[in-house]
């Protein structure tokens, strides 16, 4: 308890993330009982309010976004918690009004603080020289900063950002956020995979054909083209929250369940990843950009109409991407990853498509040809498992059809747990097991910064796929084999 930080400051307060995902979060562990009593929240924002604008702000958003679940009596406790810091995040006159609001007693009651940068990657600079220089990174007491994805905007920068935070701030106090990390089935993966003696022997090149990982989104760019036009799905998405998921699906099992021991294992995976030479970009990536369409029986406009996107915009909203990782248990089995806004509906799995038998027995039996095993792990909506494998049809003959086993991993009385709760939770309790160390963002960006690049000379062109519809069928040209197909449904 006496490690456990007392305030907790959050950079872009009126932002996105922080409406969408951070404050939910932090009031579920408020109606949880998770926050220690003593625990104070600061927001810091541009919006030149004071309290009690902050306040009505914060109640509607959490109203809107929770709905029949959002309690008065909850939302009073949690509220009295917030003190609110006005400021622009390149004014130094801000942080010293932040280090005054942090020596309060309501607000400052003990010295170990949480710094959350829920900003754009290109503000996290300003904010971490401006701590320094009004000495919030000398810690009185524990200091930590949680720095939210994408670390950097390629290689380059990100190295140039790890070395300014560590000008600041040593690698215990940082916290570098990649939610996926969070979600039940990622950790799942892990418990499937090295605490069953079933799955882990067949989990390799002789019996897996491939691995597909989709995050499928129904949303478009929400109110974040400031952001979004720089960054694109491939930065937004892929380089983090898809390459940590194939990590988890490929590493080895590590020696324990610590933070280093694991980490070390993603390394490994990341280092294996065989580089794409540029003439090999277009066999290995597509990108796409939504086009107006319709979501849901909702006519939606397309990206280039979207408030504040540049004219002309080339940034792609939808990638596919095919990657080898060349070690000895997944030599020759593509692991294909795709991730788009504006698809016909919101599904993130990670599909695992099998080899066929050896010899196909019951063929002339059975009407179509036999269909390979699958297991398929659900990370959204739901979260739980599918397994695809053959049965006997009843009857006369040895006809053979596919029947589909489904598990939930969550009893109908367990209410589930958002990513951003379990890590909030870590950052409090400094646990930095699903947190990622900076080699494992320098070697994501080593493995996309080549389609990058090509792709930033190529700035002309990119293919649109209606809104509501499964990108284009130019992304099937990524696939090895001609019986290998995208997974569209459980
Ligand atoms: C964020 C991306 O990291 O993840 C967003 O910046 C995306 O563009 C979001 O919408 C998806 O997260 P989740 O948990 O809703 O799948």
């Amino acid at each position: 308890q006496a490690l456990q930080p007392c305030s907790f400051v959050i950079f872009g307060a009126t932002g996105n993330l922080s409406s969408n995902k951070l404050l939910p979060a932090l009031y579920h562990l408020e109606v949880k009982k998770r926050i220690q009593e003593n625990m104070s929240f600061i927001a810091f924002s541009r919006r030149e309010w004071g309290q009690e604008e902050w306040l009505a702000h914060m109640k509607l958003s959490l109203q809107s976004k929770l709905g029949e679940r959002f309690d008065d009596a909850v939302f009073e406790r949690f509220a009295a918690r917030f003190c609110y810091v006005q400021g622009e995040l390149h004014d130094p006159e801000a942080y010293r009004r932040l280090l005054e609001v942090l020596s309060r007693p309501k607000c400052g009651v003990c010295s170990n603080v949480v710094f959350y940068l829920a900003i754009k990657p290109t503000e996290f600079g300003a904010v971490i020289n401006n701590l320094d220089a009004v000495g919030l990174n000398k810690p009185r007491g524990l200091h930590r900063v949680v720095v939210e994805k994408p670390f950097g905007e390629d290689i380059e920068s990100a190295r140039m950002l790890n070395e300014l935070l560590h000008r600041h701030f040593d690698e215990e106090q940082v916290f570098r956020i990649d939610h996926y990390l969070g979600k039940e089935t990622v950790q799942n993966l892990l418990v499937f995979r090295f605490a069953n003696t079933l799955i882990e022997p067949l989990w390799n090149r002789n019996f897996i054909d491939h691995v597909q990982i989709t995050v499928a989104e129904e949303v478009g760019i929400e109110k974040r083209a400031d952001y979004y036009d720089k960054a694109g799905a491939l930065r937004d998405m892929l380089q983090n929250h898809l390459m940590q998921l194939l990590t988890v699906v490929a590493m080895e099992p590590p020696p324990a369940m610590e933070a280093d021991a694991l980490r070390d294992e993603k390394v490994k995976v990341l280092r294996s990843i065989r580089p794409i030479a540029k003439r090999a970009i277009n066999a290995h990536a597509f990108r796409a950009q939504y086009a107006a369409g319709t979501i849901n029986g909702e006519p939606v406009v397309g990206y280039q109409q979207e408030e504040g996107v540049e004219k002309n915009s080339a940034t792609e909203t939808f990638v596919a991407a095919k990657f080898y990782i060349d070690n000895w248990r997944w030599r020759g089995v593509p692991f294909y990853l795709r991730t788009g806004k504006r698809m016909p509906k919101q599904m993130s799995m990670i599909a695992i498509r099998f080899r066929h038998p050896p010899q196909q027995l019951f063929r002339e039996t059975s009407v179509e040809t036999i269909e390979p095993n699958w297991v398929i792990l659900s990370i959204q909506p739901s979260e739980s498992m599918h397994m695809e494998i053959h049965a006997k049809q009843p009857g006369l003959g040895m006809e053979t059809r596919v029947i589909q086993m489904n598990a939930s991993y969550r009893k109908a009385h367990e209410a589930p747990l958002d990513a951003y709760e379990a890590l909030l939770l870590d950052v409090i309790e400094g646990d930095r097991t699903l947190f990622i160390r900076f080699d494992e963002v320098e070697w994501s960006w080593r493995v996309v910064d080549p389609i990058l690049k090509y792709w930033e000379q190529e700035r002309e062109f990119i293919h649109t796929y209606p809104a509501g519809t499964w990108g284009l069928h130019d992304a099937d040209r990524l696939f090895d084999s001609e019986d290998q197909e995208w997974r569209n449904e459980l």
